[in-house]
């Protein structure tokens, strides 16, 4: 398939076709949030996986029932993907846990008006690339990467799914009604999983004790979440997803880019970054 084929353009991010059909948009822009619904709010890449594991868990107070027998795709739909019309999410009972990968300024109206909970995970956009360029290699529904400064280029510009995560950053970091969004990095996950846990609990009023706690943060260890067939993409037959390739849960290390980067062109994503940040106030874990 051509790029014009495996990309839609919508209002300006480019989307993948395949997983976000015009009736899959369209259902996303009617969808009607509920005051308890959580979304967990990502740029790709940056630890979706990794939340659709932990919210679930906490949420259930650690009963890994959810974990072990609904992919994370079910578990926490993306509201903008061709499933998630036919999930009868409107059936769900609350509190609702949803992924959405879009910016925030082009979130539908009614989570405008109904104001649900948000956790934003952010990583570091080398780290974020790096991840990509190994990801859109075993995809058969994103366009090649090619040639790793190319694709640099295309990840730097926004000529990417979900568009440019500079853009998708700021536009959480601008968000208006900021007590109800917990902002947290991948590598604040990488640090202290089990502090994270804690933290993300009060974000979500649930209050749990220290062994519940320690379950968790153990469950959702890398090592771990690579055995759980729910959460490591094995269910998704190879020609649309090529693990042999690359894993889906590839290293789940901080500062991967190092290995991956030449040292011209993290000068120059450094380059680009300073300049695309330059207004940002946020103090992020990487800088
Ligand atoms: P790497 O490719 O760097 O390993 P997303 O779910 O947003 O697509 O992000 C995928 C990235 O999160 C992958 O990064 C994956 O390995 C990492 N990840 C998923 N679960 C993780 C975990 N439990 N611990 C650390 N990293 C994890």
């Amino acid at each position: 398939m051509t790029e014009a084929e495996l990309y839609t353009l919508y209002k300006r991010v480019y989307m993948p076709s395949l997983l976000h059909p015009p009736q899959s948009l369209k259902y996303y822009e009617e969808f009607s949030f509920r005051p308890d619904d959580i979304i967990i709010a990502t740029y790709p890449k940056s630890g979706t996986t990794w939340m659709q594991e932990i919210v679930p868990l906490i949420m259930s107070g650690g009963d890994p029932a959810s974990v072990e027998t609904l992919p994370n795709w079910d578990r926490v739909p993306w509201l903008e993907e061709q499933r998630a019309c036919m999930l009868n999410l409107d059936q769900r009972p609350s509190p609702r846990m949803f992924s959405t990968h879009f910016q925030y300024n082009i979130m539908p109206p009614s989570f405008f008006e109904v104001k649900p909970k948000v956790i934003y995970v952010m990583r570091n956009p080398k780290d974020v690339f790096t991840s990509s360029f190994h990801f859109y290699r075993i995809t058969s529904f994103l366009v090649q990467p090619g040639p790793q400064s190319e694709f640099l280029h295309k990840f730097l510009d926004g000529k990417v799914m979900f568009g440019s995560w500079f853009d998708h950053v700021k536009s959480w970091l601008n968000a208006e009604d900021e007590e109800r969004i917990m902002y947290i990095s991948y590598e604040e996950l990488i640090m202290d999983l089990k502090d994270s846990v804690v933290r993300i609990s009060q974000f979500l009023e649930k209050s749990l004790d220290a062994e519940v706690i320690e379950k968790i943060a153990d469950r959702c260890l890398f090592k771990n979440m690579k055995q759980n067939k729910m959460s490591n993409y094995s269910l998704v037959p190879r020609e649309f997803m090529d693990q042999t390739k690359s894993e889906f849960l590839r290293k789940g290390i901080a500062g991967d880019w190092k290995n991956q980067l030449t040292g011209t062109e993290a000068e120059y994503f450094d380059a680009v970054y300073k300049d695309k940040m330059k207004d940002v106030k946020y103090k992020f874990v990487w800088d």
